[in-house]
């Protein structure tokens, strides 16, 4: 298999937030496996900004710690962290004052690509990227790139573009939603745009529903403060299960191109039915036998943030009118399990007898874990005795059918970072399509508040509360098995 890596150019990438925990998590590790697989240019700099007064041994150190910890890539060779190091610096810089700034610029040089991560509180958007211009950082050609959550609602959201184009234009901004990195995602566009087998069926005639389910099996961990502002509405639904709908509900883009994909994933937005109240199922996770439950974890007795969401929604436009998809993610739920179903109709009309029941083809679209495709499709159960008939999966995991190369796959942001670096904006959203997002999911989230409801509760490791099935059961479905 020829494999076709588009190279970046040599870079000064500056990462502000640079102790900060996504930075260790996911960002340095990632940096640091594109390094070792070859794909970063020796010229390439990164450079760690925080508040911290650090030199650059010591943040050597936290990036070799946090490589260490997050793991650092199983094709390394024995000496490559030391290289790796060598192209890390670090200057403290004060993000609402003047310190640091030209400290910081000594370090930038003429004529590469320069980007800025901004791995810290929405805050402090504005007052990075209004210093990045005035000390003379960033030019016209320089990259900023943000994390989620970009606002909390439509009116914060706009707030924050706002900001942010006072100083960089659109083709400037990356606004970063980690879901369009991960290798499935991207690969659901090659298997609808890519196969002449699916589109034709891929409309209100011949799919009954599709269920896009991103269940995890972890609580909200040490980010209490923080999600108990958001719930799973905010914190999943409004970017991460809507960008998934994008793709799957959208139109074919002219061209895979940053600017023909977004338009059509706004279109499809756009396009959505305001929400039934009676089509959603908020949930919140209980207290066990061993582990608290989500009040405690937020430290707010009282707390009304879901920490899971059910709902069906409707896009009104000509390939889907009819067709209802459902939605559903929660944390502490029986499994990790990321998977997108297109759930086909019925055969028109059966020529076999009533007691070889009903069958359906499936789709099955797997993010995580084992990343994969499975297609159920029916055939006579082998044996004599009759037509009997069952559904079997064609199943296709990506790690079997392509070797070693899909073994190891770039995590969602190292693959981004790099799409930064190529001036690649394709897999980022741009500032209609979060603005659209929130204008969608905000009166969903007023009527909870108006109507003061409270999440329904449900026990840790199911797959959410009982209202949740009923969603579906109502309307003669059922949801997939979260897999354990
Ligand atoms: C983040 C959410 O954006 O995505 C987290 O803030 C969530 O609450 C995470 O756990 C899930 O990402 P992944 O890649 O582990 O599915």
């Amino acid at each position: 298999m020829v494999s076709r890596v588009i190279p970046v150019e040599p870079f000064d990438l500056v990462i502000f937030g640079a102790t900060g925990d996504l930075a260790r998590r996911k960002i340095l590790p990632g940096l640091f496996r594109r390094f070792c697989s070859g794909q970063m240019p020796e010229e390439a700099r990164i450079l760690g900004a925080a508040r911290s007064e650090m030199d650059t041994a010591g943040f050597r150190q936290l990036v070799a710690e946090a490589v260490a910890e997050f793991g650092g890539g199983r094709h390394c060779e024995d000496g490559t962290l030391e290289q790796f190091l060598e192209i890390v610096d670090y200057e403290a810089v004060d993000a609402m004052g003047d310190g640091g700034w030209e400290a910081l610029k000594g370090h930038l040089r003429d004529g590469f690509v320069r980007a800025f991560y901004f791995s810290v509180a929405p805050s402090l958007f504005g007052a990075l990227a209004e210093r990045l211009r005035t000390f003379g950082l960033a030019d016209d050609d320089s990259r900023v790139v943000v994390e989620k959550p970009f606002g909390h609602d439509l009116e914060s959201a706009k707030a924050l573009n706002a900001t942010l184009r006072q100083h960089f234009a659109e083709d400037q901004i990356y606004r970063i939603d980690h879901y369009l990195g991960k290798e499935t995602v991207q690969n659901l566009m090659a298997v609808r745009f890519g196969n002449m087998l699916f589109e034709p069926l891929w409309n209100a005639q011949y799919v009954d529903h599709i269920q896009i389910t991103v269940a995890e099996t972890v609580d909200v961990g040490g980010r209490g403060g923080y999600y108990d502002k958001s719930g799973a509405m905010r914190d999943m639904v409004q970017n991460h299960l809507m960008q998934l709908l994008c793709l799957i509900a959208m139109e074919p883009p002219a061209r895979f191109e940053p600017d023909s994909v977004r338009d059509e994933k706004l279109k499809v937005i756009r396009a959505l039915d305001p929400v039934d109240y009676h089509h959603i199922v908020r949930g919140q996770y209980d207290a066990d036998d061993n582990q608290p439950g989500y009040r405690v974890h937020v430290e707010n007795p009282r707390s009304t943030t879901e920490s899971f969401v059910a709902m069906k929604c409707h896009i009104s436009n000509w390939r889907w009118a009819g067709t209802p998809f459902y939605l559903r993610t929660g944390k502490k739920l029986r499994g990790r399990t990321s998977e997108i179903a297109v759930v086909f109709k019925d055969a028109p009309h059966s020529i076999f007898d009533s007691e070889s029941g009903r069958h359906r083809n499936v789709l099955s679209i797997r993010l995580q874990p084992n990343e994969g495709m499975t297609l159920d499709v029916t055939i006579k159960e082998p044996g004599p005795g009759g037509m009997r008939l069952v559904d079997v999966p064609l199943d296709m995991s990506f790690a079997e059918a392509l070797g070693p190369e899909a073994e190891e796959v770039p995590d969602a942001y190292e693959r981004l970072i790099m799409d930064v670096i190529r001036g690649n904006q394709t897999l980022f959203m741009r500032g209609d399509e979060v603005e659209a997002a929130w204008a969608w999911t905000d009166p969903i989230i007023a009527g909870w508040q108006s109507r003061g409801e409270v999440p329904k509760p449900y026990d840790a490791g199911t797959a959410g509360p009982e209202d949740a099935l009923m969603l579906m059961h109502r309307d003669g479905r059922r949801w997939r098995e979260i897999r354990v």
